[in-house]
């Protein structure tokens, strides 16, 4: 039985199918298939998410390369977070029900299709302050900029931080995050609508990371002594350079970071500063949950506000792989609509 397009969906129910993309060996953007498949079934503690948009994320091209430390099973559903409707709970399911608004991570990947089904622990209510789009780019990038700036940097009220690569979603995220804990934020992007993105959700400086001499205009901006923290997107091409701009005690959390980079650790004595690796698969449940809280909260007092770059029909498959690489001049949030 092969059911294509929007609208259908109850007759793909009947016939428990659903529109997926799912990869068949690892490579390029060309691999992503839309295809026919069954509607995951729910186990006990699962919540079956009927999917109205798909949080696409670098690591989705990571690992449709097959450039992943943890690589799924062949054939694949990709997608890592989503927003939807719950459809269906399992028995054990205490906390959801058939038709709340929800997002999603996905440890197992699958979000990439309209139906999907996660575990209760990685469900959370979606506030109808946010879209379902918006709601599609809250976990992976606001839990990021959250475990990178409170968990593992420590940021205090009046420190002051630079968001190197603030026009994308982890920088989106960290900026507003920063200011709501009183920080004061300078953020770079690489164009001006990226510039002027960047200010209005909250940054108090702006640089472009393509002009030269950036870096000297922004400590001067910032009074001359250097940041004490730094979130990092793209390490390989940044790092060396951040450790020439840091303040007594900087923080440096490498968040973002695709191949090998030289930097003279003689800047870090001098600072006594310290590099810190970020990953959000290694927050524990009791960071994950204080995570929620704040995020949650930030959500219902209006300062968690993602921005969404463009949606794309799952048919743009190839096109949106393409672009959350290698577009220059982010916007935002890039996600599937469904
Ligand atoms: N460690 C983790 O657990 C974790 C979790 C989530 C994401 N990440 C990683 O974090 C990075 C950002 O993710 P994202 O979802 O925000 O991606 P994104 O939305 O594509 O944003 C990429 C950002 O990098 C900026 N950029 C490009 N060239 C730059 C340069 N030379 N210097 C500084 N910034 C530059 C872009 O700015 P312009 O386009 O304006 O130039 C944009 O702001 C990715 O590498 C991703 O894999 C890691």
């Amino acid at each position: 039985m092969v059911v294509y397009g929007k609208g259908l969906s109850n007759l793909s129910k009947l016939h428990k199918v659903m529109r997926a993309l799912r990869i068949h060996k690892f490579g390029g953007p060309d691999n992503l298939k839309l295809e026919n498949v069954p509607i995951p079934s729910v186990g006990d503690s699962e919540v079956l998410v009927c999917v109205n948009a798909a949080g696409i994320n670098p690591v989705d091209t990571y690992i449709r390369e097959g450039a992943y430390a943890a690589l799924p099973k062949l054939p694949a559903i990709l997608g890592r977070e989503v927003a939807g409707i719950v459809e269906e709970v399992g028995e054990g399911v205490k906390s959801m029900k058939k038709g709340d608004r929800v997002f999603a991570l996905l440890t197992e990947n699958g979000g990439y299709a309209e139906y999907v089904a996660c575990e209760e622990e990685n469900v959370y209510p979606l506030s109808e302050k946010l879209t379902f789009s918006q709601g599609s780019g809250l976990y992976i990038p606001y839990f990021t900029a959250y475990r990178a700036l409170v968990t593992k940097c420590h940021i205090k009220p009046g420190e002051i931080l630079l968001v190197h690569g603030a026009s994308g979603a982890v920088g989106i995220a960290a900026v507003q995050i920063a200011k709501a804990y009183g920080l004061i934020v300078a953020g770079t992007a690489g164009t001006i609508e990226g510039m002027e993105l960047v200010k209005k959700v909250g940054a108090d400086h702006v640089f472009n990371h393509r002009e030269k001499g950036y870096l000297n205009n922004a400590v001067a901006a910032i009074g001359g002594h250097g940041f004490n923290v730094v979130l990092e997107n793209l390490a390989n091409i940044n790092l060396g350079a951040d450790l020439t701009v840091l303040n007594q005690q900087a923080r440096v959390a490498v968040v973002g970071c695709r191949g090998t980079v030289e930097v003279n650790p003689r800047s870090l004595m001098l600072t006594e500063g310290s590099i810190i690796g970020v990953m959000l698969a290694g927050a524990t449940k009791e960071e994950t949950q204080e995570t929620a809280e704040v995020i949650l909260k930030g959500i219902e007092s209006g300062w968690v506000n993602p921005v969404i770059a463009r949606e794309y029909t799952l048919d743009e498959a190839a096109e949106a792989h393409h672009d959350i690489i290698h577009n220059i001049g982010a916007r935002g949030k890039l996600v599937f609509k469904l």
